[in-house]
Order: structure tokens, then C-alpha cells, then sequence
């Protein structure tokens, strides 16, 4: 599938840590990063901006074909363009999320973005970041791991994300969106949020991000993969 390319995948839930997580793997071993939840918001914002509902599956599937989307470093600061503009602050919205999440319901959606994500996989290696890396994209990866977190953690660290940003909800909105996400994705019928069988499980609610790479760091190199390490 990505050939002899390694591919490193971090599923789990929002908050649950693995986007800090997959970009401090990414640093340290020098591979690329793919986030996948990204290319679901992407969709749910190119959607909303040409005014498509979002009970029309098929032009959804469209935009998830077609939409022109790239990642890129300027500056040292990442950005996310959509059609060449940079789309990086608007995708972080709560409302983004939540369209994202209720789009990657559709099975004709997660088709269209599979050969996507495949195409991302690159010397001298990828970290995979989403819910269905280890599972559905990715099954051959070198080392799957699969981030859990308490709900009530989970909204907290959202909560303080969103603060810092100057944006004010409370945190009882907050944990309900949380757990509704987490319905959703747990339970659709095309790539539920689970572990792949053979996936690492870390609960990180009493963790730091970088608690939880120290954890994962020996299983990388176990698994051949050196890091770089200052
Ligand atoms: O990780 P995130 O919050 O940026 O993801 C946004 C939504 O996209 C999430 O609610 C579910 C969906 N998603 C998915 O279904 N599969 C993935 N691999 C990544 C994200």
C-alpha cells in the first residue's frame, strides 16, 4: 500500500492529545505529518463556502475530489491554504469541527480523501494523525497508537486551547459538543473512531504531550525507527 515507506499512525478522539503528539514525533524524526482531521475541515469549509447543504453527499464528494488544498511553512508558521489562501485560523473553529465531523459521516466523503491521505507517505517517513490512520488508511503502518483521554480532561484541554485564543465558551457547551463529536464518530458506520487491533493504547489524561512521546519514542525505536534526539 505505501510500499517500504514507514508510516507511524496516532488515532484517537478530539483532545485526546495525538495533534501535539504526531507534530513532536514529526519534529523529532524528521518526517512529514499528515492531519488528517485537517483535510475533513477543509472539506467542511469549502463546502460552506460555496454554499453547498450538507445533505448533498455527492457535491460534497466533489469538493473533496477536487478542492485544491496544501500544507505549507512560511516563516517557520504552518499554514493551510485552500485555494491559495490561508485558511489555517478558520479551519481551528469550533463550527468547522463540528460540520467536519458530521461530513466525514459520508462514506462517498472518506473515499474521496483516502487516495489523499495514501499520497502523503514520503521518504523518510510519515506520522499519520486522525481517527481511522491505523484502521482503515494506513493498516500496514510500522507502529499504530491509539490516544484516549477522560471526556471531562478532553473539554478541559479544548476549553483552555480556546481561551488562549481570546474565544469564551463555557465549558458546559464545550463537553457537550465533545461528547456529541465523539458519538458521531464513534458510532457511523464508515471508519468508526476505534484502535486497530494491533494499536498501542495510551490513556493520557494524566500525561503531558511530552510524557506520552517519551512513551512512544522506545516502541519507534524497537521498531527500527530512530529519532533525532538533541
Ligand atoms: O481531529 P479533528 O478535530 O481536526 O477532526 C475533525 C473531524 O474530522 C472529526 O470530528 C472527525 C473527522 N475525522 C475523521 O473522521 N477521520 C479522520 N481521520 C480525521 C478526522
Amino acid at each position: 500500500m505505501t510500499g517500504d515507506i514507514r508510516v507511524v499512525t496516532i488515532d484517537g478522539p478530539s483532545g485526546s492529545g495525538k495533534g501535539t503528539v504526531s507534530r513532536c514525533l514529526a519534529a523529532q524524526l524528521r518526517w512529514h505529518l499528515l492531519d488528517s482531521g485537517a483535510l475533513y475541515r477543509l472539506v467542511a469549509l469549502a463546502a460552506e463556502r460555496r454554499r453547498i447543504p450538507g445533505t448533498d453527499e455527492a457535491a460534497l464528494a466533489r469538493v473533496a475530489a477536487d478542492m485544491k488544498a496544501s500544507f505549507a511553512y512560511r516563516n517557520g508558521v504552518e499554514q493551510v491554504l485552500l485555494e491559495h489562501e490561508d485558511v489555517h485560523a478558520a479551519l481551528r473553529a469550533e463550527t468547522c469541527g463540528k460540520l467536519a465531523s458530521k461530513i466525514a459521516a459520508i462514506p462517498a466523503v472518506r473515499h474521496a480523501l483516502l487516495e489523499r491521505q495514501r499520497a502523503c507517505a514520503r521518504r523518510p517517513g510519515l506520522v499519520a494523525d486522525g481517527r481511522d490512520m491505523g484502521t482503515v488508511v494506513f493498516p500496514d503502518a510500522t507502529v499504530k497508537v491509539f490516544l484516549t483521554a477522560s471526556p471531562e480532561e478532553r473539554a478541559l484541554r479544548r476549553h483552555k486551547q480556546l481561551k488562549q485564543k481570546g474565544i469564551d465558551v463555557s465549558l458546559r457547551d464545550l463537553s457537550k459538543d465533545v461528547s456529541q463529536r465523539d458519538q458521531r464518530d464513534a458510532n457511523r458506520t464508515a471508519s468508526p473512531l476505534r484502535a486497530a487491533e494491533d494499536a498501542r493504547v495510551i490513556d493520557s489524561t494524566r500525561l503531558s504531550p511530552e510524557e506520552v512521546t517519551a512513551r512512544i519514542l522506545p516502541w519507534l525505536e524497537a521498531a527500527g525507527i530512530e529519532s533525532n534526539r538533541a
